[in-house]
């Protein structure tokens, strides 16, 4: 078979999510298999402009399948959004005869992508790692499911204390703009609410379901938020809530960063092995360059970074209705 590129760049970019490492390890891994160069280069978009870039050898990812964080470390680099930045960057590409690079990241890594194989000859594909499952084209993100499981087993704990003390806990998951943890995590501990940013929020009904439960002496209940919530993070409404309900026992709980962390779920290992494979074969044979790669009824599936970046991932309303069914 005719090889499109001889030397591939790998990088993580954005916010770490478990599996990132399992993602390089199968880049490298395949890379080498078909006898190409494989550099790692450090610190996402900003490793590419200061030339921060090592060649990788297969021991280079020795013992990473498991581990949580990067190997390569990531950043978010405003450099690279300048047309100057991303010369820099193609520069030392060039120089180093790097002809592919597969970039592990969320959406605003895609757009540098986009915006980078756009302008300079060197096709790009992008990987979905993010735990904030926020991207279309793909059923899953690399980071998601451990990212979900992290906060299901710390809810879990949460509503032991809960219970033992018939408190109402405010737990805050991460979310800045999507509600995909709080909707999964909160469904799957039995959440009396689920607080999202994708949408609107009544918090008088919140409040009034509250107030009818607690009537019933139903006292123990969970309201999951995400970070970014449109009524703003648990804080907040802890405040709200202990404003309208005095004789409410209520407490506040946010998870934050441990739901970054940690060993990647089999799930998150899988996918990100099966999308780090299919990334060189797309770089190795030029068919599906200058795309996503997701996976989507079990199948590996292409979305083109332009569209990648336009589309947004739809939250299934439904599932907000099936948390309130099921909470009564
Ligand atoms: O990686 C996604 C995410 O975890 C969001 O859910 C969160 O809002 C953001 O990153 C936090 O980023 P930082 O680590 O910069 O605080």
């Amino acid at each position: 078979m005719e090889k499109k590129v001889s030397k591939i760049g790998v990088l993580t970019s954005g916010g770490d999510a478990p599996g990132m490492n399992a993602a390089i390890r199968a880049v490298v891994r395949t890379g080498l298999y078909y006898g190409l160069d494989v550099f790692g280069i450090m610190r996402g978009y900003a490793g590419m402009i200061e030339n921060d870039i090592f060649k990788m050898e297969t021991r280079s990812v020795a013992n990473i399948i498991q581990r949580g964080g990067t190997i390569l470390k990531t950043a978010r680099c405003k450099e690279f959004f300048e047309p100057a930045g991303r010369k820099k960057a193609y520069e030392n590409l060039k120089k180093l005869g790097i002809n592919g690079l597969v970039i592990i990241g969320g959406d605003g890594s895609f757009r540098g992508a986009q915006i980078f194989s756009n302008e300079y000859d060197i096709p790009c594909i992008g990987l979905p790692g993010t735990i904030d499952k926020d991207i279309a084209g793909t059923d899953f993100t690399i980071g998601f499911d451990t990212a979900v499981n992290t906060a299901v087993e710390a809810i879990d704990k949460i509503r032991d204390t809960a219970d033992a003390h018939d408190r109402l806990f405010i737990i805050e998951v991460m979310g800045r703009d999507s509600g995909y943890i709080a909707l999964h995590s909160g469904i799957a501990t039995g959440a009396e609410n689920i607080l999202i940013p994708e949408r609107i929020t009544d918090i008088n009904e919140v409040i009034d379901s509250l107030q009818e439960k607690e009537k019933r002496k139903k006292l123990v209940n969970l309201l999951v938020v995400a970070e970014g919530s449109e009524l703003g993070g648990a804080n907040e409404i802890a405040k709200v809530l202990k404003e309208k309900m005095p004789n409410a026992d209520i407490k506040v709980c946010i998870l934050g960063h441990i739901q970054r962390g940690g060993s990647p779920s089999c799930l998150d290992r899988l996918i990100a092995s099966r999308m780090g494979y299919a990334a060189v074969e797309c770089l190795m044979t030029g068919k599906d360059v200058n795309t996503m790669i997701g996976i989507v009824n079990n199948q590996l599936h292409y979305t083109p970074l332009d569209q990648a970046v336009k589309a947004e991932q739809t939250i299934d309303y439904e599932w907000l209705k099936i948390v309130k069914i099921l909470a009564s």
